[in-house]
């Protein structure tokens, strides 16, 4: 099997992402912070010293603003759900998951929030000057992702992030497919509020995320219950990242996420961005000047991550998803990806695209077989 599908979720892991949750949970599979023996003390270490780790991936200066959270979607309701009020207005865009697209129309549906959305660019860019434009006195939130999960478009966020923060205005980065593939630092980028998922560049399994809380935020608590200390009073905590971090955590998926963040950080993550760049390029280059093949997103290498949406003339999407994977052993991704709006937007509604993302462990001869295994479809028809 070719698996080039890591915008879904990265597969494989390092051997160290492996061996670490097999041997954290035959040694030390405690509940974290509770009991006060020796292993629940070493399992509550182990989650603290995870959050140090990911407070170093996005430069985060206070780790206790970290909150863990069990993936992106998690992360992102949290973050929405807790801040917006009454009466709020929301800027967000056309190229988002439903994980910020929902979580948002269900405040808009219930009369809580307005929502405006910018729009983007044939080749899938949003312009910062359409966020100001779209800027109004209410304005509380500016909610969007860093890269569309359809498209592998690098958004420019650095600007919107700026003019957020010279308006006063909260900026939420979905940052579900760049967190451990592009350089992100909070401060920097005047990022309010990240979310991002364990399971996808950060290398560690399914389960595993969290969401970045920085000071000019207060959020609502949005599940209370046991945090381990404090237990006679009713009141959920309102220091971080207790508030924001009721119940029994996924401890052996933290343990895993901090084994796969740490082999990011080693190998370094431009190191991890220019190898699945040169593979899409490889297959940009095989496949783009051929008209069988119609390409979404820019072609520019430096505006875009390893993810690559294509569509193959005379075949829907989910017909060539099926003929990879059952002739060629080839896991490729096709249809809408959560993503409806985008795929409106690059007139690919409702049959979608065909994803390929390769990631990391994937090899030039990978996409070779892909490229091969394309042009005989297209070539044979079969
Ligand atoms: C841009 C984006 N946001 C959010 C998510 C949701 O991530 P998760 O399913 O890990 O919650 C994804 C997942 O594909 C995504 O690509």
């Amino acid at each position: 099997m070719i698996y080039l599908d890591n915008a879904a979720t990265t597969f494989p892991k390092p051997e160290t992402v492996y061996t670490k949750m097999d041997t954290f949970y035959r040694t030390l599979g405690a509940n974290p912070g509770r009991s006060g023996h020796k292993m629940a003390v070493a399992a509550e270490k182990e989650i603290e010293d995870t959050r140090a780790v990911v407070a170093q991936l996005f430069g985060i200066q206070d780790p206790r603003r970290l909150i863990f959270t069990f993936n992106a979607t998690d992360a992102i309701n949290m973050g929405i759900k807790g801040l917006l009020k009454q009466g709020d207005h929301v800027i967000t865009t056309y190229l988002e998951h439903n994980a910020v697209s929902r979580a948002l129309y269900k405040l808009e549906k219930r009369n809580i929030i307005t929502v405006s959305k910018v729009n983007n660019s044939q080749d899938g860019f949003v312009d910062p000057d359409d966020i100001k434009n779209t800027i109004i006195p209410g304005t509380r939130l500016i909610v969007m992702t860093h890269v569309p999960n359809a498209l592998g478009t690098i958004q420019p966020i650095r600007e919107i992030g700026k003019i957020a923060r010279e308006n006063d205005i909260v900026f939420m980065l979905d940052a579900a497919q760049t967190a451990g593939v592009c350089e992100l630092d909070v401060n920097a980028y005047f990022i309010d509020m990240l979310a991002f998922t364990g399971h996808k560049g950060p290398l560690g399994p399914t389960g595993t995320g969290g969401l970045f809380v920085g000071e000019r935020v207060t959020l609502d608590s949005w599940r209370e219950g046991g945090t381990g200390f404090e237990p006679t009073s009713l009141s959920q905590p309102e220091e971080l990242p207790f508030k924001l971090e009721s119940g029994t955590p996924n401890t052996v998926g933290i343990a895993g996420m901090r084994a796969g963040i740490e082999y990011v950080l080693l190998e370094g993550i431009s190191k991890i961005r220019a190898h699945e760049q040169r593979l899409t390029d490889k297959l940009i280059q095989a496949i783009g000047n051929d008209d069988r093949f119609i390409l979404y997103g820019t072609k520019e290498s430096n505006k875009r991550v390893g993810i690559l949406s294509i569509n193959v003339e005379g075949f829907k999407p989910y017909e060539i998803g099926a003929i990879l994977d059952q002739s060629f052993g080839i896991a490729v991704r096709p249809g809408l990806h959560c993503a409806p709006f985008a795929h409106q937007k690059m007139g690919t509604f409702p049959d979608g695209t065909v994803r390929i993302s390769p990631g990391y462990f994937n090899t030039e001869e990978d996409i070779d077989q892909l490229i091969a295994a394309l042009y005989k479809i297209v070539s044979e028809r079969i």
